[in-house]
């Protein structure tokens, strides 16, 4: 087997093809939102009825989503590749479920996740599947102090020191459908380079940070993952890399 140990970023791009909007593009999600409404520390202080409202709506468009070819094939490549020796880590900067309903069991979620709902008074976090409010009852201390588990624009991503890890330890890492311009995600392509694994990414164009990928696969994720996993379990290797 040729990798021991594939780390797979994933972004808004994946889930285009279930339907949800990516945010940066002309129809974009934050398009009817300025991010400083809805995505900031402070918008949580200043209207947390508009932030908490904003997120009840994804997060009840979720049921009306399925998850698609490419979240099925990264499922079955932590599935499989096993098997083979080898470890895949997940990592989204998502906040759907699409790639747990796909069947993945281990996803990092470092911009958090719309399924969870974090207390501010008592620091738990909990499994949320219903609208919140800012009047919302934490169901551990009962005080009204639960604001969505999103990682808003200025706050530490979650899980870095995992990431770190997993980063360090890499000979492949594949970042699917994101536009490599919000750090640290960006910036992972450099870590695993820094460990000497094969980049590639999966786009429909090339990222902003294409230039620090070995390769490219530009076209519709839900065509291009099945067939490089496909790849990558029958022969090992990488689809369209030039070893030599
Ligand atoms: N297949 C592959 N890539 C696609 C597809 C598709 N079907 N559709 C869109 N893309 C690509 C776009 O070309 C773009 O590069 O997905 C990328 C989506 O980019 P963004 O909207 O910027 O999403 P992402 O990179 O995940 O954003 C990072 O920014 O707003 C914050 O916290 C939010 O997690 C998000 C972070």
């Amino acid at each position: 087997m040729m990798f021991k140990h594939i780390v797979i970023l994933t972004g808004a791009g994946i889930s285009a093809e279930s339907g949800i909007p990516v945010f940066r593009s002309e129809t974009g999600l934050w398009e009817n939102h300025r991010i400083e409404d809805v995505c900031v520390p402070e918008a949580l202080i200043r209207d947390p009825l508009t932030v908490h409202e904003f997120y009840n709506t994804m997060r009840r468009s979720l049921p009306s989503k399925e998850p698609n070819p490419a979240h099925r094939a990264i499922a079955r490549l932590q599935q499989e590749w096993p098997a083979q020796g080898g470890q895949v880590t997940l990592i989204t900067q998502n906040i759907d479920d699409l790639h747990e309903r796909a069947g993945s069991m281990q996803v990092i979620h470092m911009h958090g996740a719309l399924k969870s709902i974090w207390c501010t008074a008592c620091g738990r976090r909990f499994y949320w599947d219903e609208d919140s409010s800012p009047d919302s009852k934490c169901p551990h201390c009962g005080k009204p102090a639960l604001r969505p588990d999103i990682v808003f624009f200025g706050e530490m991503p979650y899980h870095m020191d995992e990431i770190s890890d997993a980063l360090s330890d890499c000979d492949l890492f594949l970042a699917v459908g994101t536009s490599g311009v919000v750090y640290p995600a960006a910036g992972f392509c450099q870590y695993a380079r820094a460990a000497k694994a094969l980049c590639v990414e999966f786009n429909l164009e090339k990222s902003a940070v294409a230039s620090n990928f070995h390769y490219g696969r530009y076209s519709k994720a839900g065509v291009t993952v099945p067939s490089f996993v496909e790849e990558l379990l029958t022969s090992g290797k990488a689809q369209g890399w030039n070893e030599a």
